[in-house]
């Protein structure tokens, strides 16, 4: 039986939008390599002076006003993030303070793309355990301050975004069936930001190499995505004795539209139970699930009884997977 379930869901892009036109104009690409090596044809870009807990705050009052809960009613707040507004203190804290939530506790999980799938499992055990009623899980991320736009292999990959999602305790069998969270620090060097923490501290030499900004193999981190997920969405269904037929949707991180495609193919589930937006919004990182779910729930297609799975990865390589029933 389920212990917690999701109540609220909200999410929020930036205005500002960059077509894979404009980036011809940066780097030496072509809207079409995008298109067919990626399924991107646009992504969102922050405004000047926009930070992280800026989008959070947005998508988060959303999630709160579809649960019909106040920001006092929050005891906890799980933010998602690799781009907070400042390395000390948490983006979450920063949430906390906008919101004026003032009874939550407040902390940033560091699990890149599966950082919302990360926070959603975390407060499913807080609410399972007893020690949370009200509990508010963000994904937002900021990437176009982290990519080096000179770098083709990654600056055409991302785009800005927050998505949010509030969880209580489970009524009537609806909610979070299982939760599967896996890691492989041993890969930590296909997809990393080399500089500007304790072990390469910001320096002239380290800005002057672009060592601040996201540095990618893409071809190890596809091979790894596609065996990662395939295998965390199998022990859902495992876990929960059931089978990809059993599926209405499919809510995923979207990275790439190939590596869902390979994914799905392998369990014969069509694509249009899969809930896609990265054409117009790129790889949004941990926003990239919550405010897919919050379109899809907005759009009316989440039925009450509905199964669903959830799966993420991203950077670690941090992966897993989740089976919810609507
Ligand atoms: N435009 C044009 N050419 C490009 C571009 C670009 N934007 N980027 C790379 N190329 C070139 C490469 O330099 C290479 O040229 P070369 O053969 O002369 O060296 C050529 O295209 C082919 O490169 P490949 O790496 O073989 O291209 P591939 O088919 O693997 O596609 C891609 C690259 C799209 C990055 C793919 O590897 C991929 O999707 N990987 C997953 C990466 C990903 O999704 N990362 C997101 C973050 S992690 C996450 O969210 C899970």
């Amino acid at each position: 039986m389920p212990k917690s379930q999701i109540v609220g869901t909200g999410s929020y892009v930036p205005d500002k939008v960059l077509t894979n036109r404009d980036l011809e104009k940066l780097v030496e690409t072509s809207d079409q390599w995008i298109v067919d090596r990626t399924g991107i044809r646009e992504r969102r870009v922050a405004a000047e002076g926009e930070a992280v807990s800026d989008m959070a705050v947005v998508a988060s009052r959303r999630a709160l006003e579809m649960a019909g809960l106040r920001p006092e009613d929050l005891d906890l707040i799980i933010v998602g993030t690799i781009s907070a507004d400042m390395p000390l203190p948490s983006a979450a804290a920063f949430l906390q303070a906008k919101l004026g939530a003032k009874n939550a506790a407040a902390f940033d999980v560091a699990a890149a793309c599966a950082g919302s799938l990360y926070g959603m499992s975390i407060a499913d055990k807080f609410i399972a355990a007893g020690a949370s009623k009200r509990v508010l899980v963000v994904g937002v991320e900021l990437l176009t301050r982290l990519v080096d736009w000179s770098d083709r292999n990654t600056c055409v990959l991302f785009g800005d975004a927050a998505g949010a999602m509030v969880m209580v305790p489970s009524e009537g069998g609806h909610g979070i069936l299982s939760t599967h969270l896996h890691t492989d620090g041993t890969t930590a060097e296909i997809l990393y930001i080399p500089a500007g923490g304790s072990r390469t501290p910001a320096s002239e030499r380290t800005i002057r190499e672009k060592l601040h900004c996201v540095k990618m193999n893409g071809r190890e981190v596809y091979r790894v995505a596609v065996r990662s997920l395939t295998e965390a969405l199998a022990e859902a269904l495992a876990a929960n004795k059931a089978t990809a037929g059993d599926l209405q949707h499919v809510i995923s991180h979207q990275a790439n539209l190939r590596i869902l495609e390979a994914v799905l193919k392998r369990f014969d589930i069509p694509m249009s139970k899969c809930w896609i937006n990265l054409d117009k919004y790129g790889n949004t990182s941990s926003a990239s699930l919550p405010m897919t779910l919050d379109e899809a729930n907005r759009a009316k297609r989440l039925k009450s009884g509905d199964l669903i799975a959830m799966m993420a990865i991203g950077a670690g390589m941090a992966w897993g997977s989740a089976l919810v029933r609507w």
